[in-house]
């Protein structure tokens, strides 16, 4: 799950566990999104919430620790993780492009230009449909990989990296206020 033990938890299988959270707010993006397009409309609390989520569990949290920390653990450890890195690196990227687009959407929608904000949908079906790719490519070929690049003791140094990313990027306690955003919302867009 999301958020399960991470003691003795190799890192890469928090990332999986991670991309698990990641893949049901899309799910949930995917729905906010259906209702706007046939509504005109879209719940300000929920859609903000889900931009926090994007913004900063998935980017500031998410991508940092493979950035930071995983991509260059696996490129000092063979000259073989560049092409894929770089790839998944633009994906990240692309992403970011999307989030923005779709965050001038919904600026442009709260201060009342309805026919502007039609890029919210669209935005969101070109992040939603680029992050279901890349988190298969990333959980089928990156981590697999890096299980057998990385020693245990690599793994266990990545953890602790990982640990001081999220105090210092999300702060204590917000990971635990995101899985319940994953509930709430999960409930709410069923
Ligand atoms: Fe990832």
């Amino acid at each position: 799950m999301f958020f399960s033990e991470k003691t003795g938890m190799k890192a890469t299988q928090q990332l999986k566990d991670e991309h698990e959270g990641i893949r049901v707010m899309l799910g949930i993006l995917e729905k906010v999104s259906n209702r706007f397009e046939t509504t005109g409309t879209v719940e300000k609390e929920h859609f903000d919430r889900i931009i926090e989520f994007l913004t900063i569990f998935v980017d500031k949290c998410h991508n940092a620790k493979e950035e930071e920390l995983l991509f260059p653990a696996m490129l000092a450890a063979s000259t073989q993780a560049k092409a894929p890195v770089e790839a998944l690196l633009d994906e990240h990227k692309a992403g970011r492009g999307y989030i923005g687009e779709m965050c001038r959407a919904y600026t442009s929608y709260l201060e009342g230009n309805g026919p502007l904000s039609g890029n919210i949908a669209e935005n969101a079906r070109g992040y939603i449909s680029l992050l279901r790719e890349h988190i298969g490519k990333e959980n089928d070929v990156l981590l697999e990989v890096a299980d057998k690049l990385l020693s245990a003791e690599k793994q266990d140094e990545l953890n602790g990296g990982f640990e001081k990313i999220e105090e210092v990027r999300i702060g204590r306690g917000k990971h635990e206020e995101f899985h319940g955003l994953l509930k709430e919302l999960s409930g709410i867009y069923s």
